[in-house]
């Protein structure tokens, strides 16, 4: 992990209050595996926490990485008010990423995210994609107004959709999805990315694969494991004290190392 004042290449608007950024630094250099994040310095002197985001894409000839963010507060309005050539504090890249290596060409995986825990798995699908790797996209939004990415998912593989108002896809969340798709097939591995009910329903779902991996959306602080902001509680622990630190530890847990 390293830090690094970034220079903004590009922002745009995806949907409301969602956007996407391309910073430029030599930090790329250090990213390299899918669903690690940055974590990003709000340039407001009153804002002291830094705002952990995941990365969406890297682009190493480039040297640009791409973020895609949604406005929850202070800090990311902030971000969102930026404009290219600004520059941008960051340390990174941070957390343990998916593991892509238990799996080989030819095999199958599905990729799921719901809202704002989609970026991350497009970056992830890339990289699956690269090894020869089958996937199959589930994506849930709220509704079709705050859908985002369709396109870029459907030129790496099958991609299916879920909305909670039925107005793109089909109606309901990405466990409709996969009831109907889990009829007919099972996958090598799960990866996945949203709400702590989504993950709990993934866990659930796909109980018997080993090969199931969670991405969990904690709170975060210092996220660096230094605060013990971020923990999350783990299987089998009598005492109730035992904890991974989601920051450091993390983002990504296998389904059987976490209690959601
Ligand atoms: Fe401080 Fe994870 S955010 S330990």
């Amino acid at each position: 992990m390293k830090q690094e004042i970034m220079t903004i290449v590009s922002q745009k608007k995806l949907a409301p209050r969602i956007f996407q950024m391309t910073l430029t630094g030599k930090l790329v250099d250090e990213m390299e595996k899918p669903g690690q994040f940055i974590h990003i310095k709000v340039p407001r002197a009153d804002l002291l926490l830094r705002r952990p985001i995941s990365i969406n894409q890297i682009n190493k000839e480039a040297q640009t990485c791409t973020i895609i963010y949604r406005i929850e507060g202070d800090g990311t309005k902030v971000f969102s008010e930026l404009k290219a050539g600004d520059l941008l504090d960051v340390m990174g890249p941070l957390g343990n990423g998916f593991d892509v290596d238990c799996l080989t060409a030819g095999q199958k995986a599905y990729v799921i995210g719901g809202g704002i825990g989609i970026p991350p798995m497009y970056e992830l699908s890339k990289q699956l994609k690269q090894k020869g790797i089958e996937v199959v996209h589930f994506l849930g939004f709220a509704s079709k107004e705050v859908a985002y990415f369709q396109e870029e998912f459907m030129a790496l593989g099958d991609t299916r959709f879920a909305t909670d108002d039925g107005s793109f896809g089909v109606e309901g969340n990405v466990g409709n999805l996969l009831v109907s798709a889990i009829e007919k097939e099972r996958p090598d591995a799960v990866y996945a990315c949203g709400a702590n009910g989504m993950l709990k329903m993934i866990a659930h779902v796909f109980s018997d694969n080993p090969n199931v991996f969670l991405s969990l959306e904690q709170r975060m602080a210092c996220g660096m494991g230094a605060c013990y902001a971020c923990v999350c509680h783990v299987p089998d622990d009598e005492s109730g004290t035992s904890s991974v630190k989601v920051c450091d530890e993390g983002p990504i847990f296998r389904a059987s190392e976490v209690v959601l």
